[in-house]
């Protein structure tokens, strides 16, 4: 028989995408929403909620592995107390309502993988490459992430085997990071945020899918990889090629800092910072990207 595969959130982005895979490779796949769909022959709908505790065991009972990667969006909405706090809880309500079912079951998995950020090594611009074993940073992102990586240790508590993949900005077609700033490159109206020169630490949408189905398959791996490509990508170069691609050339000017923070406000960083990232632990296991080529790959989610 197939073995079975709950992802929380898999009716977002990297969900929709990852389920897809998983399909491909012979898994049966659970998903848990707060709106179920109608079942397809491939795919299962559960219903949860995890702001009012609410959550159908069964869907627990019969996986073989979990995958979380349920969560507010992060640069969604102004970082008020209140959306700070959705948020995190989003992220970490979710893992101890299963947690409870797991171990009130004495239920047994084969791994329990979770989404983490690179943002866990904070919101700063440097050129110092951060890698797995750097502390977390102070600021809401870093807390946020320590947080939630925090709340999967406590699955391994269990001893079932977890891994966190600390994922940076991911790039697909017509989603995610790409679909809040192609509209206005597209209209000519694309700008270099701030200074420019933060880095932007991505990674191809069918790259981070193979690594989450690397994570399953690989009972060696455990603990945090980063996911990104390691390189030069700067806000500054992510933004020309964009504007080349369409056919123009970045001048001036630049959006200012001091704008993007009255608009943004202290979410203003999740766009004006950056950290340089290390894929090395992740490319140690074997894993080979397929993206590497910021032109290339932009070209490719954008026909
Ligand atoms: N995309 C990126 O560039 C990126 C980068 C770094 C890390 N990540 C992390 O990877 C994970 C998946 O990202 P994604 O881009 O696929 O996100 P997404 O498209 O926004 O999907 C997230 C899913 O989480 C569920 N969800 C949202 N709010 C929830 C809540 N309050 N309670 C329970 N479920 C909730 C939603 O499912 P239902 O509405 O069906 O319940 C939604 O489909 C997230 O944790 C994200 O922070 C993403």
């Amino acid at each position: 028989m197939a073995k079975n595969i709950l992802l929380t959130g898999g009716t977002g982005f990297i969900g929709k995408n990852l389920t897809d895979l998983l399909i491909e490779n012979g898994f049966s796949v659970s998903v848990f929403t707060r709106s179920p769909k109608e079942n397809t022959s491939a795919i299962q709908y559960y219903k949860w909620d995890p702001d009012h505790n609410y959550i159908d065991e069964q869907a627990v009972l019969k996986a073989d592995y979990i995958i979380h990667l349920s969560g507010e969006g992060i640069v969604e909405k102004r970082w008020t107390k209140k959306r700070k706090e959705a948020i995190l809880e989003s992220r970490i309500k979710p893992i101890d309502l299963i947690f409870s079912v797991l171990e009130k079951n004495n239920k047994p998995l084969d791994a329990f993988v979770s989404a983490s950020a690179v943002g866990i090594y904070g919101a700063f611009t440097t050129h110092k490459i951060c890698i797995e074993n750097m502390p977390p940073a102070n600021d809401f992102l870093g807390q946020t992430c320590q947080e939630w990586e925090k709340a999967v240790d406590k699955i391994n508590t269990l001893g079932i085997r977890t891994v966190k993949v600390r994922t940076g900005i991911v790039l697909g077609r017509d989603e995610g990071f790409l679909k809040k700033i192609v509209p206005s490159f597209k209209s000519g109206f694309g700008a270099i945020l701030g200074t420019g020169k933060q880095y932007v630490p991505w990674i191809h949408i069918s790259d981070l899918c193979n690594i989450y189905l690397k994570a399953i398959v690989n009972s060696e791996m455990h603990g945090p990889y980063n996911a990104c490509i390691t390189d030069n990508t700067t806000n500054a170069s992510l933004s020309k090629t964009l504007a080349n691609i369409f056919g123009y050339t970045i001048w001036l000017p630049k959006a200012p800092k001091f704008i993007l923070k009255i608009v943004l406000g202290e979410m203003s960083v999740a766009v004006l910072e950056g950290q340089r990232v290390s894929s090395e632990k992740m490319q140690k296991t074997g894993f080979e990207f397929q993206f590497t080529d910021l032109e290339r790959t932009l070209v490719s989610c954008l026909k």
